[in-house]
């Protein structure tokens, strides 16, 4: 790459980079899963996006129990070339709360339990497969 180029990318990539705050910051502003975020960067039962027949094995299922959800993915477990990465828990802002990562070797399932117990109202998780991306799911505790 020539000195030129090198610039003109650096140069495109500072002025992403002022836009960045805004783009991320979109979904966030509505505080909810119907924001045109859904069925692009992430997916859910009402916006699967391009993974419309996907939902079934890729959206997390998520039961209440005393303090606790218990989160289960109907997803194989295919050694490493089709599996469940990780659950992320995340807060009624979609702030990040924890996560649990799958070994795709050892774990026959994707399934995780989180302490909730510190937390109300809704919370949110995120299942994400190595080839359909993340999908999200929502519970009130
Ligand atoms: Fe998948």
């Amino acid at each position: 790459m020539d000195r030129r180029n090198f610039v003109r990318l650096g140069v495109a990539g500072g002025v992403a980079a002022l836009f960045a705050p805004a783009v991320a910051n979109a979904g966030k502003s509505s505080g909810a899963l119907s924001s045109n975020m859904a069925g692009g960067i992430y997916y859910t039962a009402a916006n699967p996006g391009r993974w419309g027949k996907k939902i079934n094995g890729h959206l997390p299922m998520i039961e209440k129990g005393d303090g606790q959800i218990q989160v289960i993915t109907g997803h194989e477990m295919n050694a490493h070339s089709h599996y469940i990465t990780k659950h992320i828990l995340l807060d009624g802002d979609f702030n990040y709360i924890t996560e649990v990562l799958f070994d795709p070797i050892k774990d026959k399932a994707p399934k995780s339990v989180f302490n909730t117990s510190k937390y109300n109202g809704t919370v949110y998780v995120v299942s994400h497969c190595n080839k359909h991306d993340a999908w999200v799911n929502s519970i009130t505790l």
